[in-house]
């Protein structure tokens, strides 16, 4: 499935509407580059869960927790100096958590250790498009 959003905001709804697709034990990995909307989205989907907190990328933390309907895992990558450092933080316990949800930015710095069963969701600026505002985001289940 792949979708246009032209704002921040719908972005975020688009992120309410994939929430009601999603079930504790998923893991989504979001890959995208700077400023492509994996926050943004991230957010909308926590909104979907209900989650009340402030969502933002837990740049010096890893990780961040909220408790929603369910509880959600977020992570961003951006900082992570190997997949290995993955293993070695033990963050791959929260993947096979089944009470839970992962959210993961910067996914593609460690997919090697991310569960194969994953949802997968691309995000694209098409600034260079002279489309500021527009985001292109691409969903996949993988499933193998
Ligand atoms: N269609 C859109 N969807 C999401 N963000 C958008 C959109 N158009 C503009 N933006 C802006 O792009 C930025 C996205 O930031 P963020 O979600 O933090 O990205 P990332 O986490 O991928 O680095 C925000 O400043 C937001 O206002
Ligand atoms: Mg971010």
């Amino acid at each position: 499935m792949k979708i246009i959003t032209h704002s921040e905001n719908e972005t975020i709804e688009f992120g309410h509407k994939l929430a009601d697709s999603l079930k504790p034990g998923d893991v989504v990995a979001l890959i995208g580059e700077l400023g492509s909307g994996k926050t943004c989205l991230t957010r909308g989907i926590c909104q979907g869960f209900d989650v009340k907190e402030d969502v933002t990328s837990p740049t010096f933390v890893l990780i961040n927790e909220y408790r929603g309907r369910i509880p959600i895992y977020h992570f961003d990558f951006y900082r992570l100096d190997s997949s290995e450092e993955v293993l070695n933080l033990g963050v791959d316990d929260y993947f096979n958590e089944k009470d839970g949800l992962c959210l993961i930015e910067w996914a593609d710095r460690a997919l090697s250790v991310l569960p194969a069963k994953r949802i997968e969701i691309k995000l694209t600026s098409l600034f260079e498009q002279n489309k500021e505002f527009d985001r292109e985001i691409e969903v996949s289940h993988l499933n193998p």
